[in-house]
This record gives structure tokens, sequence and C-alpha cells, in this order.
């Protein structure tokens, strides 16, 4: 993120050389100082005087992290005691491809090593002070191994060797950064930032919060299995008033169109029917209509009407214009967790103990990224307000809000494949055996890709009539659906009538089916939904 607003600004200067004078350069460098300004000898003591001035007495216990106190006098105040934290550095060998590999076994997996520092070495500490390795010309400087190392030692130090440690006294410690670069905000939160200056970060964290990050494996190369046993967790990091009864809802997002209108009623119930005991939120454009809104409510949504977000690099009209919608998920601070799940989905088995994983996780993709069709995340307003800002610079690897929220939260914890199963069979050209297209028992979420189930019939999965769509055409994955919207009551059904335009494109792509003769027969079956009478 940063090597790329550097870049960003280097491009920017040599253009305005010839345009701009110097004058108007230095007020852009004002404006965004964290994104170009270079490192200064680190003697400023404003960090001092402010946790001084905060905790009320000079005396206080410092730890530096990734600095060397003999390179920078006059950093490291007179009172009080400071030490050099010491730890062995990550192998060099270590690659991020290792912390976020594209596939693990869930099982038996296990992350590289990450060394700490011996924490009982440091004790009674009021602030930990680190300097955050800088790998700002490298492309992708924020997937760095170190850098990942040396925000981890700060978090660990912050919660295990405070002064604050038995859990009576509510003395904070304060971590703070110093040097060019800033931490990484997916422990760091924007919210706890007491101060900036020109170089250096004071944050004053919330505790509970980090202990519970520190509890994830240090990359997606790990399950953290202890989630299994959801409440050991859960009483670890309940020091913490916000922790013990933390809001948590689950939500999903209908914007410029209504056609998923009827996929939220019906994950809204198979919410609801795995015994759910948290909030449910849609949020909702103008494009989704009062009488929708009203089905919407009664399936037990409650509703926010937002503006939806463009894509800022997408083309006019294109599939992904409005696709930054999604962001809106980080303004629902009411909440401390929200759990987001895209509207063509079904929850199987309730999903409730996953809310105990930090923001953001979710289910790996390819490569090193997440899947964002369902994700834990943390609400913020400074985070959103972040997040609306970077839209602009920050580039989408795809295109689409999942490239640009795997940029801007690389660090991100992996949550099991079961709870979002993609409807993707690869080999279903195997049109003999079509047991590889049974949803397996043990899943908790189904991801519906290809024609969704309400725009087709009950009988059967219409993805088998089209040749490029049969690889996620699954007549076990279409039952579930079915099954949910059996039970729900007919006042809700009512969103999810059969169209006459979707009864014809359906038509259609079943009489090429039958004049290419697809071995599967799907087309051959009789069709008796009910929901038939309507489009006719
Ligand atoms: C995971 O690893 C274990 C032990 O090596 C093995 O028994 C199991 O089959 C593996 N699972 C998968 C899905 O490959
Ligand atoms: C929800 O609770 C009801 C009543 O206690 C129970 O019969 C049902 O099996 C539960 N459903 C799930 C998915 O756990
Ligand atoms: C963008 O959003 C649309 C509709 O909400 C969705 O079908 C599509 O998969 C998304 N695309 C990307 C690249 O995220």
């Amino acid at each position: 993120m940063m090597s790329k607003l550097s870049t960003f600004f280097i491009i920017l200067f040599f253009a305005s050389l010839t345009t701009l004078n110097v004058q108007y350069l230095r007020q852009m460098q004002e404006e965004v100082p964290n994104a170009i300004t270079h490192p200064k000898p680190a003697t400023n003591r404003g960090w001092f005087e402010f946790v001084a001035r905060e905790l009320g007495e000079d005396r206080i216990n410092v730890a530096l992290v990734n600095i060397d106190q003999r390179a920078m006098p006059g950093l490291v105040p007179i009172e009080g005691k400071t030490v050099e934290v010491d730890f062995r550095r990550v192998d060099e060998g270590v690659r991020w491809s290792d912390l976020y590999p594209s596939w693990i076994n869930e099982s038996f997996a296990e992350c590289p090593e990450v060394p700490m520092p011996a924490f009982d070495d440091y004790k009674e500490l009021d602030v930990v002070v680190a300097r955050i390795p800088s790998n700002g010309c490298v492309e992708d400087g924020v997937r760095d191994v170190f850098r990942l190392q040396v925000n981890l030692a700060v978090a660990n130090l912050l919660v295990r060797c405070g002064r604050a440690q038995n859990g009576v006294s509510t003395r904070p410690i304060y971590a703070v950064f110093i040097g060019s670069s800033e931490p990484m905000w997916e422990i760091f939160r924007c919210d706890d930032l007491v101060l900036q200056d020109s170089d250096s970060w004071i944050y004053k964290p919330q505790l509970g919060r980090i202990r519970q990050i520190l509890l994830m494996p240090v990359g997606s190369c790990q399950l953290n299995n202890d989630v299994v046993s959801g409440e050991g967790l859960r009483a670890q990091t309940t020091d913490d008033e916000t922790m013990k009864q933390p809001r948590e809802a689950y939500s999903t997002i209908l914007h410029s169109s209504e056609a998923y209108v009827c996929g939220a009623i019906a994950l809204a119930q198979s919410i609801i029917q795995s015994n759910t005991t948290k909030d449910l939120v849609l949020l909702a454009d103008d494009h989704v209509s009062p009488e929708s809104i009203n089905g919407l409510r009664s399936a037990g949504w409650k509703i926010k009407r937002i503006q939806r977000i463009r894509n800022p690099h997408s083309k006019k009209r294109a599939y992904n214009e409005w696709n930054y919608s999604k962001l809106r998920l980080w303004e629902l601070a009411e909440y401390d967790k929200v759990m987001f799940i895209d509207s063509d989905f079904i929850v199987t088995r309730s999903l409730d103990e996953f809310f105990i994983h930090p923001g953001v996780s979710a289910k790996g993709d390819n490569k090193n990224r997440f899947n964002s069709g369902l994700m834990v995340l943390e609400p913020s307003m400074c985070t959103f307000r972040t997040l609306m800002e970077r839209r602009w610079s920050v580039r989408s690897y795809n295109g689409g809000d999942q490239g640009f929220l795997n940029e801007m939260f690389p660090w991100w914890h992996r949550l099991p494949n079961k709870i979002n199963h993609l409807t993707y069979f690869p080999s279903a050209d195997d049109h003999k055996n079509r047991d590889h297209t049974v949803v397996p028992n043990d899943i908790s979420g189904i991801h519906y890709l290809g024609m969704k189930p309400w725009w087709c019939y009950r009988d059967y999965d219409c993805n088998w009539d089209m040749p490029d769509k049969k690889i996620f055409a699954s007549d076990s994955a279409n039952n579930i659906w079915w099954d949910v919207y059996d039970k729900m009551p007919e006042n809700l059904r009512r969103h999810c009538s059969l169209t006459p335009k979707m009864h014809t494109t359906n038509r259609n792509h079943r009489n090429k089916a039958r004049d290419a003769n697809l071995l599967d027969g799907h087309w051959k079956i009789k069709i008796r939904d009910p929901r038939l009478k309507n489009a006719l």
C-alpha cells in the first residue's frame, strides 16, 4: 500500500515538475505526510512527553523493538527503565507465500516459525516503541515477513508485559511507532491512534482485541483449530468490557437491482433456522423497492438504506461497476464484528462461533488471497474513511471489491473451507458419475455460483442446461436451497416468484440443451414447479 502510494507520488512528482511549481508540491506533501516523508533522525521526544502526560508521571518504562538505542541518542527518556527487546529475526527463507499458501491441509498444516522475544525478560512496561522496517521500494512491501514479525512482537509485548497485566490496574499501555513506516492497520487500528505527527504514531490499543488477534496463527498457513471450542477462546478475551458483550451481526448487501431480493430472504431464513443469537442487518440502496424492503424485513433483516459506491476502476455499466458498495459494511460501527455473506448463499449450520475470529477472516481463494463472499470484519468509521480514500490509488487485481480488499487487508485469517462451500465442480463433464457434485454433509454454508436457484425451477438446477455454467450445477445443492424455501411462510415466498422473463430465458436454454442432446438429461425433466403458473 505504502509502496503503491509512494510510486504514485513519484510519478506525480515527475509529471508535475513541468506544470506545477514546487510550492504546490510541498503543500501536497504536507497533506499526505506518511506517504512520502523520508525517515528523519528520531530525536523527537514528542511521544515521550505525550505518554508521560497521559500517565501523569515521568518515570515510564520503555521497550525498544527494532531500534538500536546507541544509534539514537536523545530518543529515550532519562527517567524510568529502557530496554532493547531481543529476538531472533525470522529466517530469510520464510516468504510471504509460506505464510499465505493457496491451499492447506486444514487438519495438518503448520505455519513456519516467526520467533518472538522471551516475554519473561520484559516486565512492567508502559510503552513499546518500535520502528517498522520500511520496504517502501519493493513492490508489495506490505507483504513483508520481517515487517509482520516486528508488528507481532510489539502486539505481544503490549498484552503480556505491561504494568496492567494483573487485570486489576486500569493503567493503559502505549505503542509508539517512529520513523517513516506506519504499523499494520490490521493489528493497530486507526481507532486506537491517539496522536500522530510527522514521524511518530502513538496508539492506545484496546488490549482485549489485540489478545484475540494474537490467538490466530501468524498467517493463513493453518486454521485456528481451537475455534471449535469457541467458548474457551472467548473466555481468554473477556478482560475487556466490550469483549464480554460483543455486538455482532450478520449482514448482506443489495444494490443496483432486485435480482437478489429472494436470495437475501432465503439467506435470512437459513440463518434464523440455524438458531443464531446475532442481529441480521441488510444494506440496500434505492433500487430495492419498498415492497421488497417489507419482505426483507419480515424475513428477519434490519434494514439500512445506503448509497451505492462506484468502483473507480470499472468501465461504465460494467458488471462490477458498483462492487465497492461492500465498503459500506465498515460503516456499521454500532457492531464490533460483522459477518458479511453474499445473498446467493444458504447457511446450513450455525456460523455464530466464527465471530470469534478477528477481521478480516475469510476462506482462501487462489494465490494468497481471500474470498470476499463471506468475511468477518470489524466495522470502524476511520477504517471506512481510509478505504474510501485509498480506493482511488490502490489497484484491485481482479477489478472488483475482492481484489481491492485483499490489497488493503493482506494479513487476513483463514476460515475453514466448509463454511463457504462454492458450487463449483470442475469435472462436471463426467455425466455418468454425478456423485462429485454432491455437497458433503459436514459443510456449514453453500455459495451458489452461476444461475441462482430462484431464477430457475424447484425441479432442477438450470446450470445443467448451459454448457458454460455446467461446472456450477449440483442437484444436492439445489435441493438444499429449496428446502429452505419450503420452510418459508407464504408471504415471503411471494418475493421468489418466477417471472415470464425468467421462464423464457430458462426455456431457451432448455431447448438448446435438448437440441444438443446434453447427456445429463435435465432438460427432459417435466417442470412441476407451482411457480410456473405465474410465469405463463
Ligand atoms: C491431510 O494430511 C493427513 C496426514 O498427512 C492425511 O492423512 C490427509 O489425507 C490429508 N488431507 C487431505 C485433504 O489431503
Ligand atoms: C434449533 O433449535 C431447535 C429447537 O431447540 C432445534 O430443534 C433445532 O434442531 C435447532 N437447529 C439447529 C440447526 O441447530
Ligand atoms: C461484483 O459484483 C457483482 C454483483 O454484485 C458480482 O456478481 C461480481 O462477482 C462481483 N465481481 C467482482 C470481481 O468482485
